[in-house]
């Protein structure tokens, strides 16, 4: 079956409303929590993405029971039959390494293949590692696998080398069931993480400083099932807010958490598009001129990494030199390449580019190398001249939920 490709005709302001779904980074560790639970959880406002799909197949694989209607996802953990996450699952999706926690908890045992890297980095994993011994399992590389057994975790302090979001996530989960009381230092503080401890409270959890660096983790005996609304998706929202922009249009974006966005509505206003926020949606005001700022990716609450390849794209339209700096992955540029095929004018040297603009960009036939670079692409073509094709397509289901239709009911010529 060839490949799908997404087609776009340039030159169309976006205006209008765009809705956001729920949140991929907050769903898919929520929804491998449900495995600490031995009741039933109900995961409301869940987005039909491709990566969801996996994360849904690999907790049947481990014996949990699963339905879904609509935006609605109920788990039955209550009696789990294996504690293995296949090879095959790994690899479409790494988030899969999310299990190890909640499979050592519940089971006291979990083998997992070990994460390979991707297009934007290698990705280890020795934090969730390092933190798993440091409760007391005992953990082996075999065959490619990652086999963690223990007699009942233990709570410890553990300090996190690098504010890690998945070791951040994996540990809470583990920590939830342990004996005692964890610690963890120099957490990651995203959105993700407090959402993902709110569902583990909202099933009779204790933890507490979620959002802070450091997060407390009383450990309880059982879990009970619970009822959970997944925050909306910061990256999506900000990815169309970055369209809007690039297109000189002007756009509200519906079920948004301002408060999640603060990093990129500062530099979207710095550039010259102001944004208006009400309750729960943002109104961006574009009117085509737009000044270089330099940005520069960190943890949250920084500017974030799964925001840079749009805001580049961003910059190859705006007046003057952008210095973009990439602190979070070791090769997070690739989209760069394509872009100059385009007709951007951007440098690469190691961890920064430098993008000198305005260009204008002219329709290419171009290639998603990772989920927020095909974003990026797709967002370069709304403003190129003449018709461009992105391929790899299958990278952008991953993380945008009914991409096509939602551009194309706010004025954009585009179609699978
Ligand atoms: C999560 O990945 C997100 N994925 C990523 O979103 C996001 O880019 C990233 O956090 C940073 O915000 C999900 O939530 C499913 P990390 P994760 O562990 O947990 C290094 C997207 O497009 N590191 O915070 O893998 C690692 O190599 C995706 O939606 C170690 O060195 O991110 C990376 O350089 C892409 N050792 C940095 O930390 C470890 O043990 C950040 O990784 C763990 C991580």
């Amino acid at each position: 079956m060839p490949e799908d490709k997404i087609i776009v005709e340039g030159g169309r302001r976006l205006a209008g409303r765009i809705p956001v779904s729920g949140s991929k980074n907050a769903v898919l560790p929520i929804i491998s929590a449900a495995l600490l639970s031995s009741g039933q959880c109900r995961i409301i406002d869940v987005p039909d993405l491709a990566d969801v799909g996996v994360m849904h197949q690999v907790l049947e694989g481990l014996g949990a029971k699963l339905s879904r209607q609509g935006k609605l996802l109920d788990v039955d953990a209550s009696s789990l039959s294996s504690c293995e996450a296949s090879d095959e699952m790994v690899r479409k999706m790494r988030a899969s390494f999310l299990v190890m926690g909640p499979l050592l908890a519940r089971m006291g045992q979990a083998r997992v293949s070990l994460p390979g890297g991707c297009a934007i980095g290698t990705r280890p994993v020795e934090l969730h590692i390092k933190g798993f011994e440091a409760m007391g399992a005992s953990i082996r590389n075999e065959h490619g696998y990652v086999l963690a057994e223990t007699s009942g975790l233990k709570g410890a302090r553990i300090y996190l080398d690098f504010p890690s979001v998945g070791a951040t996530e994996n540990l809470m989960m583990a920590a939830t069931l342990a004996k005692g009381s964890t610690v963890l230092e120099n957490a990651a503080e995203e959105p993700e993480i407090v959402d993902l401890a709110n569902f583990i409270n909202g099933m009779g959890g204790r933890i507490r400083g979620a959002g802070t660096k450091i997060i407390k983790i009383d450990g309880v005996a059982e879990l009970s099932g619970c009822e959970h609304q997944v925050i909306p998706d910061r990256i999506e929202a900000g990815s169309f807010l970055v369209a809007a922009a690039m297109t000189g249009g002007e756009l509200t974006v519906d079920n948004v958490i301002p408060d999640h966005l603060k990093p990129v509505i500062a530099k979207l206003e710095e550039v010259g598009c102001p944004i208006d926020e009400e309750e729960n949606s943002l109104h961006i005001r574009a009117n085509g001129r737009l000044q270089a700022v330099d940005i520069k990716t960190l943890p949250y609450p920084g500017f974030p990494t799964d925001m840079q390849a749009q805001f580049m794209t961003l910059m190859t339209r705006a007046r003057g030199a952008s210095v973009i700096t990439e602190t979070v992955f070791e090769n997070r540029f690739m989209h760069a390449e394509e872009l100059r095929r385009m007709g951007a004018d951007i440098r690469l040297n190691g961890r920064s580019a430098v993008v000198e603009g305005p260009s204008n960009l002219q329709g290419a036939a171009v290639k998603a190398s990772d989920l927020r670079a095909g974003m990026a692409l797709i967002i370069a073509a709304l403003a190129a001249e003449g018709v461009s094709e992105i391929g790899n397509v299958n990278m952008i289901d991953r993380g945008y939920e009914n991409l096509v239709e939602k551009l194309k009911r706010a004025g954009a010529d585009i179609r699978r």
